[in-house]
């Protein structure tokens, strides 16, 4: 009897285990607040920003990020987030279903969000 609940507290414990790369992935609101822009850009090479386009790091996809973004919002809404990946591909989606985004050439799309993904991201 005393091994049987052994081992159901050891697969409980496994199954929460298991669970945890799942929750990483949920959204999670005080990544920013924890991770500033700042202290994020201190480690590694300085990240150099283009006044241009909003203050937007310089970078491959800037540009299309700048002009497919900012027809309703600033780009403080954007560089403000941490988010992770499932978590942008989540944004596109609402921003061209609710916020009335217009929805370009899968090119594009898949630029602009390679550039989320790189530059505000709560995974790397
Ligand atoms: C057609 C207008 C429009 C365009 C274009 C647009 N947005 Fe938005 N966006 C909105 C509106 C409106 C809100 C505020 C929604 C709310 O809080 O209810 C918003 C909010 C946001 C937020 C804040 C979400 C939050 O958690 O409060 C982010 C991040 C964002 N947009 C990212 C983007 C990105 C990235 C793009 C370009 C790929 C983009 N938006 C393009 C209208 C737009």
């Amino acid at each position: 009897m005393i091994n049987f609940n052994i081992l159901g507290g050891a697969i409980a414990a496994a199954s929460l285990f298991l669970a945890a790369p799942a929750f990483a992935q949920t959204y999670d609101p005080m990544v920013a607040l924890t991770q500033s822009p700042d202290a994020m850009q201190a480690d590694g090479d300085a990240v150099k920003l283009d006044p241009e386009l909003g203050n937007l790091p310089v970078g491959e996809g800037a540009e299309d990020t700048f002009y497919q973004c900012t027809a309703c919002h600033s780009t403080a809404i954007i560089t403000q987030q941490r988010l992770s990946d499932a978590r942008w591909d989540y944004m596109w989606d609402w921003m061209v279903e609710d916020q009335g985004m217009y929805d370009p050439e899968d090119e594009t799309k898949e630029i602009v969000l390679n550039y989320l993904k790189q530059h505000f991201s709560s995974e790397r």
